[in-house]
């Protein structure tokens, strides 16, 4: 075994579920991605189930496993604490990192609640420490061309963002209850996939000052397990509808439903300025479409593959049209943190960005609950 001359970066992931794994995933294909400044140590793994946190510790690579997460944050091997847990975990789980003194990595949404939000944003601004929440579309490089033509004045002034992050997998009225139908532990479709659009929209087009909405439970009760007789009652939104106001005079639509048959992962936007019109699907994440007004005979969209001409897919492959993946947006975001903690960069949302998403989610619950407009500044 060659030793490492780099400074070790210890990762302590908590949780195994969907998040858990991709974020294994990311560290290993970071490490074999990037020259890292850091030697990167998969240092523990913990999870509710010590016996699954044993398990997968082992098969993914980790040096050990705590079934306990307090025992993780404070192991001293950890620096950085990775968390993929059920959203009302995140706000005890990170500060109890701050606290520690270590940097955060959460998954999003960032808390169930605007006061936690708040707390956590308060807290990691007093320490210091680096935090990033896992945004992760925005990592995408398709996603860093559509922000540079944005801004670069590409497509004019920009008039108008329709977006929607759609997707079916509650759609079955047996799909069963899960945490993500509690309102104390997730927040519906609009925390669980909305978040994600809101956090693109302010990526690409900065603050949003006034949101009206609509939002409706659709599914009253779900089976407690899948097939199971025994009902729970829902009363989070299976989808929510909102017109958004941007700061830069843009109007624009948001669409989160978790109901919509035949999308399986449709964050997707239209953006149209005075010069143009660009549109995006993560469905055909290697993607964009634009369109160039002011072209006559030339009528109709352009398809952008993405390539190796973006450093953040040369770095995984040397041909244009091979396509990079899901996954392959969890190891930038990786990156991306990566670089926060070595100095060398600022990319991704932290803790600061992440709060103001859920203030614009809340504006959106209040709007749709008292039916009017919203002014943001005013949450
Ligand atoms: N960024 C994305 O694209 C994306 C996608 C899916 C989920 N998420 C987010 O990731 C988080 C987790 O979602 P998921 O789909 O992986 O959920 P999941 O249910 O698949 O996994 C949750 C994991 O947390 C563990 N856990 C629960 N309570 C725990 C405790 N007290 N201590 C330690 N471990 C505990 C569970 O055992 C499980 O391994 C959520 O915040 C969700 O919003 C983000």
């Amino acid at each position: 075994m060659r030793e490492s001359s780099l400074p070790d970066l210890g990762v302590g992931l908590i949780g195994t579920g969907f998040m858990g794994r991709a974020h294994a995933l990311a560290f290993h294909n970071a490490r074999t991605t990037f020259e890292l400044p850091f030697n990167l140590k998969l240092a523990a793994l913990a999870d509710a189930d010590a016996a699954r946190a044993e398990q997968c510790a082992r098969s993914w690579g980790f040096e050990r496993s705590h079934a306990d997460w307090e025992q993780l944050i404070n192991d001293p091997a950890v620096n950085l604490v990775a968390i993929t847990t059920p959203n009302h975990l995140h706000f005890p789980m990170a500060m109890a990192a701050i606290e520690a003194g270590k940097a955060v990595y959460c998954e999003k949404p960032l808390a169930v609640s605007l006061e936690q939000a708040r707390e956590m944003q308060r807290a990691a601004k007093a320490s210091g420490v680096v935090t990033r929440v896992g945004y992760n579309y925005q990592h995408n490089p398709m996603i860093g061309l559509a922000k540079q033509m944005i801004e670069s004045g590409e497509l004019g002034q920009i008039v108008s963002f329709q977006g929607e992050f759609s997707e079916d997998f509650m759609g079955d009225p047996q799909s069963p209850w899960s945490w993500r139908c509690e309102q104390a532990h997730a927040g519906g479709a609009l925390a669980d996939l909305g978040s994600h659009l809101l956090a693109m929209a302010r990526y690409l087009l900065g603050d949003v000052e006034a949101v009206c909405a609509d939002s409706q439970t659709v599914h009253g009760q779900r089976p407690a397990t899948r097939g199971s007789q025994e009902q729970r009652a829902i009363a989070i939104d299976d989808q929510t509808y909102a017109l958004l106001r941007f700061a830069n005079g843009a109007r624009g639509t948001f669409g989160s439903s978790w109901l919509k048959h035949g999308y399986k992962n449709h964050l997707s936007f239209e953006i149209s300025g005075t010069k143009g019109t660009l549109s995006f699907d993560q469905e055909r994440l290697n993607e964009l479409r634009l369109y160039r007004a002011g072209e006559p005979g030339r009528d109709g969209f352009q398809r952008i593959l993405a390539g190796p001409t973006q450093p953040g897919y040369a770095a995984f492959c040397p041909a244009p049209g091979h396509q990079l993946g899901y996954n392959e947006l969890k190891t930038l975001e990786v990156l991306a943190l990566i670089q926060a903690l070595a100095g060398t960069g600022n990319e991704g949302p932290d803790f600061a960005e992440a709060l103001e998403i859920e203030r614009l989610a809340t504006a959106i619950r209040v709007a749709a609950k008292e039916m009017r407009w919203v002014k943001v500044a005013d949450i």
